[in-house]
């Protein structure tokens, strides 16, 4: 078998390359290069896709992140609660506006994080909360949400690794005050550069995110506060919504993927699936109504310290893996200051030393996923 790259962006620009040709192609024929068409367009199809009235394309999604705490009143002062697993974004947003991430353990589990993680860090200067739909499973945002009702802080929810995941029925992106996504160009759906988006239930919020995104713009050469260039390129735009249509059946097949490691995987002693409860319930038939996961990434743990000698053999026969993430946010240089120890957060710390994401995208093809499988087999069951 020939190497499997962790990611295979030119695999999934083979096949659209002429219709990104030919978008790209409009657009330069119609000079609407900041805002028009596209970028309301992709913004309405995103709204529709999310169940919220509008949503609001953005630069990146570190950007989405930043602009929503902004437009909550958020900074210097304010306590925002973030998961000590997760990317280093979600957390320097918070630091960019000024307020200071108080950083909350994982559940030992799922890795993401609920209201028993929550609830111990919050304060009286606790304004908002932010969850992660890490690996792109969704948080327990509606727990959270009843966990802090009536104490005016705020949720919003960072979905960079969930676009896909909300459904319209359900209401989901209108549980967190706002959601945020990244289409860097890894995501589920991912741009041809950077590129982000917010979307949230209430209108108002969503107008003072749009006007801080462009320069705090109320009318033209009228500016209402001290915004900054945080617009959604009509190019990316363009791209996304060529590429939208084809998401849900994407995310069918990274779901069929991981099954079908999960068949491989199981009896290894030494190695568990990240979100096994998931596999377990496709497994049982429920593939249809499990909605809430899309598979951003396939994670494993490895137990018994043997997570690096796993990634070095699996490389040595052109497997590419990834660590998401190697050292918990709290741990890093950037937050050393705040004075957290080891074994302040042991489930994120745990995990730290365990986790191993897998080769998963829908362009892979089921022979690439078993000789991935039998050979974490393979490897753990030597010595
Ligand atoms: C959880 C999380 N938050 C925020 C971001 C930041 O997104 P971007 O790289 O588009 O700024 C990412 C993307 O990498 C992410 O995975």
């Amino acid at each position: 078998m020939s190497a499997v790259p962790f990611v295979n962006l030119i695999a999934q620009h083979r096949g659209l390359r002429d219709e990104i040709a030919a978008a790209l192609d409009r657009l330069v024929s119609s000079a609407s290069f900041i805002g028009g068409e596209a970028v309301a367009a992709f913004e309405a199809a995103c709204a529709a896709r999310l169940g919220v009235s509008t949503t609001c394309g953005v630069a990146n999604g570190t950007d989405a992140l930043q602009l929503c705490l902004r437009a909550l009143g958020i900074g210097p002062g304010d306590e925002v609660i973030v998961p000590a697993l997760t990317f280093f974004a979600t957390a320097e947003a918070v630091a960019l506006v000024g307020a200071e991430p108080v950083f909350c353990d994982v559940d030992e589990d799922t890795l993401v994080v609920g209201p028993d993680q929550v609830a111990p860090r919050l304060s009286a200067r606790t304004r908002a909360i932010m969850t992660v739909d890490l690996y792109g499973r969704l948080a327990p945002v509606r727990a959270i949400r009843e966990l802090v009702a009536d104490r005016g802080i705020h949720v919003i929810e960072d979905a960079a690794q969930s676009f896909g995941a909300h459904a319209a029925a359900r209401g989901d992106a209108r549980v967190a005050d706002a959601v945020t996504f990244s289409f860097y160009p890894t995501k589920n759906l991912g741009a041809c550069g950077d590129a982000g988006l917010v979307a949230c239930a209430d209108p108002g919020l969503l107008d003072h995110v749009r006007s801080l995104a462009n320069h705090g713009r109320q009318a033209h050469y009228l500016h209402g506060a001290v915004g900054t260039n945080s617009r959604l390129d009509a190019f990316q735009a363009a791209i996304l919504a060529l590429k939208l249509p084809y998401l849900d059946t994407w995310t069918r097949r990274r779901r069929q993927l991981a099954l079908r490691y999960w068949r491989h995987l199981q009896g290894l002693e030494t190695l568990v699936p990240v979100s096994a409860d998931v596999l377990r319930a496709y497994a049982g038939g429920a593939a249809a109504e499990v909605a809430e996961h899309v598979w951003h990434l396939f994670v494993i743990r490895v137990t018994r310290g043997r997570r690096d000698e796993l990634a070095h053999a699996l490389g040595s026969r052109g497997i590419g893996t990834a660590v998401a993430y190697p050292v918990p946010l709290p741990h890093l240089d950037a937050f050393k200051h705040q004075g957290y120890q080891r074994g302040d957060f042991p489930a994120a710390e745990l995990a730290a030393e365990q986790v191993l994401s897998l080769p998963l995208y829908p362009e892979l093809a089921d022979a690439q996923v078993d000789f991935v499988a039998e050979s974490c087999g393979q490897i753990l069951r030597s010595s």
